[in-house]
């Protein structure tokens, strides 16, 4: 197993998900190698969850880091998910080309966040 994706499965043993009881897991990789992982945050107040994905990349943006080489994603589904739409755009700001690794078991899916995410809102419309 890849040190990112381990340290994907790691943080998904992390996640507080005691509503929907899915867990997710996600780790991203800075340009430099550093590995930041995130999961799943769940809340009381349900429409403030945060993703595992978004959980990483505040934590990357955190210290410092805004170029990413590539995410791994694992959860508690039977196949490989794909990012929430909020989670597309916020990966999207610092990274479009982004590989997106999503892991159940041996079923591995991989697209990149432009993929995920055509023709998304970007920063360089704003006045
Ligand atoms: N979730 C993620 O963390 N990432 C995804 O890509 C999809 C969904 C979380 C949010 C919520 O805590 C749980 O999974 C069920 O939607």
């Amino acid at each position: 197993m890849t040190p990112l994706r381990a340290a994907a499965e790691a943080a998904r043993e992390r996640a507080y998900a005691p509503f929907s009881g899915f867990r997710v897991g996600a780790a991203l990789e800075s340009e430099d190698g550093t590995i930041f992982a995130g999961c799943n945050v769940e809340n009381a107040s349900y429409g403030l969850t945060i993703c595992a994905e978004r959980s990483a990349v505040v934590s990357a943006v955190s210290a410092g880091h805004r170029r990413f080489r590539r995410l791994v994603l694992v959860s508690d589904a039977v196949a490989p998910i794909t990012p929430c739409g909020a989670c597309r755009q916020v990966l999207a700001e610092f990274a479009p080309d982004l590989p997106v690794e999503s892991c159940a078991g041996n079923d591995v899916r991989t697209w990149t966040i432009r993929e995920l995410l055509p023709a998304g809102f970007t920063a360089d419309v704003l006045p």
